[in-house]
């Protein structure tokens, strides 16, 4: 498997063209991230929040955001070199601290407790488009844990793996046989997979690959079950927790192609405010909001 960091290290000088709000409209890519944050916003200004971690920070341009519109603390941290670097000039340009982001792996725990011990605990804690690139999930809500106050919020984002429903591709074809019908008989399988094997699109989508190697699908890149996801986080002491969708897909993707492109994206955009249960099937990405038990 691919290098997460060399992933991210590639993509980092461009990764704030996401959060440009003059590209919503022209980046061939949907904005998802964009949407993504203004919900984050909105969810930590409801709360009341005055300090907030990010685990996972990127280049900074959210925790930066989060504190021109919030004024709040922010402290963060990342595994990518490249990230943190442009991240402390991102910050500096915004007249904040280099130092309030630091270089950690998520995943080495003791790195981990010493810069919970050093930094104390938030009044938020936020990991956007992070938990894909890691294996164990109880371990990354217990280190998101470590830097929350109890009664302290959580926001944590995942790649939606209920979206494969609505996709009729080969992620309709691996979530059916790996997950749904992981307890029936192998043999029960394999004539479904057969069956599937016709009628959905299993070329699609394409994987998206690198030059270099270091791809989004040639890295660890996980989708994760919501309900599943959820009884994680509940075990790790929280609770109250919602939903909240992002990422709205008006059809499914390999026909979007039929809709004039305007269109399709004013369609996108339109749903973005929808809060119903639609979101778990029409959505490629979610977040859980929950609250630190005291
Ligand atoms: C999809 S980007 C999102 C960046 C930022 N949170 C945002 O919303 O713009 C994922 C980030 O997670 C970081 N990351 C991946 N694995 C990590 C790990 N094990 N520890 C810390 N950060 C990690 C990557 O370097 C990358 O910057």
């Amino acid at each position: 498997m691919a290098d997460v960091s060399a992933h991210y290290d590639g993509s980092a000088p461009s990764y704030h063209e996401q959060y440009d709000a003059d590209l919503i409209w022209k980046n061939a890519e949907y904005p998802a991230n964009y949407f993504r944050l203004q919900k984050v916003i909105e969810i930590l200004r409801d709360r009341g929040v005055s300090s907030v971690y990010d685990l996972g920070a990127g280049e900074a341009s959210p925790i930066i955001a989060i504190r021109e519109a919030l004024s709040v603390d922010i402290r963060a941290s990342d595994l990518s070199p490249e990230m943190v670097r442009l991240g402390k000039d991102n910050l500096t340009r915004h007249n904040m601290d280099p130092d309030w982001l630091t270089l950690v792996d998520i995943k080495d725990m003791e790195a981990i407790k010493v810069e919970a011990g050093r930094l104390g605990q938030f009044d938020a804690v936020i990991a956007l488009g992070v938990i894909p690139h890691v294996e164990d999930d109880e371990w990354f809500v217990k280190a998101m844990s470590l830097f929350l106050k109890p009664g302290g919020t959580l926001i944590l984002q995942f790649r939606n793996s209920m979206f494969s429903m609505f996709t009729f591709n080969r992620l309709t074809k691996e979530f059916i046989l790996e997950e749904l019908m992981a307890p029936v008989p192998r043999k029960f399988r394999d004539v479904v997979e057969a069956d599937l094997d016709q009628r959905l699109a299993v070329d699609k989508p394409p994987i998206r690959r690198r030059e270099d190697g270091h791809g989004y699908d040639e890295i660890l890149s996980k989708f994760n079950n919501p309900l599943e996801l959820a009884e994680v986080v509940k075990s790790q002491g929280f609770f109250d927790l919602s939903y909240r969708w992002y990422n709205f897909h008006p059809t499914y993707p390999m026909v979007a192609g039929g809709i004039d492109a305007q269109e399709y994206r004013q369609g996108q955009i339109d749903l973005e405010s929808d809060t119903s249960w639609r979101g778990m099937f029409l959505c490629s990405a979610g977040m859980i909001i929950a609250t630190k038990a005291h």
